[in-house]
């Protein structure tokens, strides 16, 4: 295997973005479009053979890619496709073997096409390979000129055009295979001498033929892999493709979605068999959900963890929180910031859980808020339980014994411990510690007074 050099370009702002942004920070499928063609490009080659092009805001740029470990190269000034490969020439180390060049905002491009891309060039001999598509509407591409063998000679950028020319519908997608070698030998042949008065990349095939090489096409025939984004209209549409593909993928490995054109599911989730999830769920970031779960309707899952079995019902937000085997959690709950729900624990509706462990067969079943708290196994939190865990300055803990019962719309005054077993009376104020097994009572004694009411009616 000749070695393999990969040059990203994504230096430009992207105006008809209409956005402070880089274009291709913008996200789709959810990633970044970069990310998307860095992590194709890094299933081809070593990250020390990857160079991307950074421009608007590099710092940026290079921040989302840290963790890939690619190299980076600065065009201060967008001079053309041409200059910016030419802004490699230094970082790119390595000239022997193939450079294959993408564009950061072209990130459906498959790894599939970019191998075909690669067979194509041993198989052509040739001395490049530059992917076309044949579109209905060229407007606005480079055109691809071909020789009588069918080889491109030329690629005619629309505004420098003849009218014969824009009747062309095969254009470039402006992703190439070069002979490395050849590639930097020639780079510096490329002058501006055009309407924009740009360093083109376009002019390697002219100049590559003028010196006797050979330029081949891979034509593909799905121009929808080779869309680059423009606006927001189309980011739109390529997060819809990300999202169709990828719903798809997990229903074709076992998983049942319900109404799969309204769920979203991110690139980085892994989901088991027979799991079944609920129209417009949206499984976010780095969520791992195992076999036979259940995520209900409209519930979003963030960084979540769901051991095999357990059940998430409709309305339901879980961020960065675990639910083990036979955990049940919802509806309209919300666990957040490493809650633990042990097997067999109950979670019910309009309960909050902040770094919270519910122990195994612990249950919160409406209205109550338990943060920086540990459950023991079986307690019952009544409705409208509420940790005080901030006293405005800093955060106490709560600990509540195994099989405790918490009566309803009770106050726990954190730091505050409330011992296995114990009994908290409705309504109770404690700010003090429950020994085990006692009845802890924090409210007022209730009076009655007899006949005071029908008193009260007929005073005068
Ligand atoms: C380019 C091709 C055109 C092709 C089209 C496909 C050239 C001269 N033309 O045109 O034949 O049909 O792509 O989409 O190559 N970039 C930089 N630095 C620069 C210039 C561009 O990083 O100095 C990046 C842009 O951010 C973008 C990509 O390269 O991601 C393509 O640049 P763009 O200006 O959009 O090229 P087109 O005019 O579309
Ligand atoms: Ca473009």
């Amino acid at each position: 295997m000749p070695s393999l050099t990969i040059l990203i370009l994504a230096a430009g702002l992207g105006t008809r973005m209409k956005s402070k942004q880089a274009k291709v920070l913008h996200r789709a499928g959810g990633k970044s479009l970069v990310e998307h063609v860095v992590d194709s490009a890094l299933e081809l080659t070593a990250p020390d053979h990857v160079c991307v092009v950074v421009g608007h805001q590099a710092e940026k740029v290079q921040e989302v890619l840290a963790s890939r470990g690619v190299r980076f190269v600065r065009q201060t000034e967008q001079q053309g496709t041409g200059h910016a490969v030419l802004c490699c020439e230094e970082s790119a180390t390595d000239k022997t073997g193939r450079v294959i060049v993408l564009y950061g905002d072209v990130p459906l491009l498959s790894v599939a096409t970019l191998r075909r891309l690669l067979e194509m060039h041993d198989k052509s001999g040739a001395a490049a390979v530059a992917i076309t598509t044949i579109v209905d509407d060229p407007y606005g591409y480079g055109r691809i000129v071909r020789n009588q063998a069918g080889d491109v000679t030329g690629i005619v950028e629309h505004k420098a055009a003849t009218d014969e020319q824009r009747r062309i519908r095969e254009i470039n997608a402006g992703i190439y295979s070069f002979d490395a070698p050849l590639l930097w030998r020639h780079l510096h042949d490329i002058g501006t001498a055009n309407p924009a008065g740009e360093y083109y990349l376009t002019d390697m095939v002219e100049i590559l033929n003028a010196n006797g090489h050979r330029v081949a096409p891979l034509v593909v025939e799905d121009p929808s892999e080779l869309l680059g984004i423009n606006t927001r209209v189309e980011l739109a549409l390529i997060d819809k493709i990300m999202r169709d593909r990828a719903v798809r993928e997990h229903m074709l490995a076992g998983v049942t979605i319900e109404r799969p054109e309204t769920v979203t599911i991110d690139a980085g989730v892994r989901i088991g068999q027979d799991t079944v999830i609920e129209p417009f769920a949206r499984l976010l970031g780095t969520t791992v959900i195992g076999g036979n779960c259940h995520v209900g309707a409209c519930s979003i899952l963030e960084n979540a963890r769901l051991d095999d079995g357990a059940t998430v019902l409709a309305f339901t937000m879980v961020a960065d929180s675990h639910l083990a085997t036979g955990a049940r959690v919802g509806p309209y709950s919300r666990l957040r910031m490493n809650a633990e729900i042990e097997s067999g624990a109950v979670i019910g509706n309009f309960v909050e859980l902040k770094k919270t462990r519910m122990g195994k067969g612990a249950k919160a079943q409406h209205l109550a808020y338990l943060g920086d708290s540990t459950i023991g196994a079986k307690a019952n939190i009544g409705a409208g339980t509420i940790t005080c865990n901030y006293d405005g300055r800093r955060k106490h803990e709560t600990h509540i014994g195994a099989g405790a019962f918490i009566g309803s719309n009770s106050t726990l005054v954190a730091p505050i411990e409330i011992g296995d077993g114990s009994y908290v009376g409705a309504g109770s104020v404690l700010t003090d510690a429950v020994p085990e097994d006692a009845l802890a009572l924090g409210r007022a004694r209730q009076t009655v007074k007899a006949g005071w009411a029908k008193a009260k009616r007929e005073e005068k």
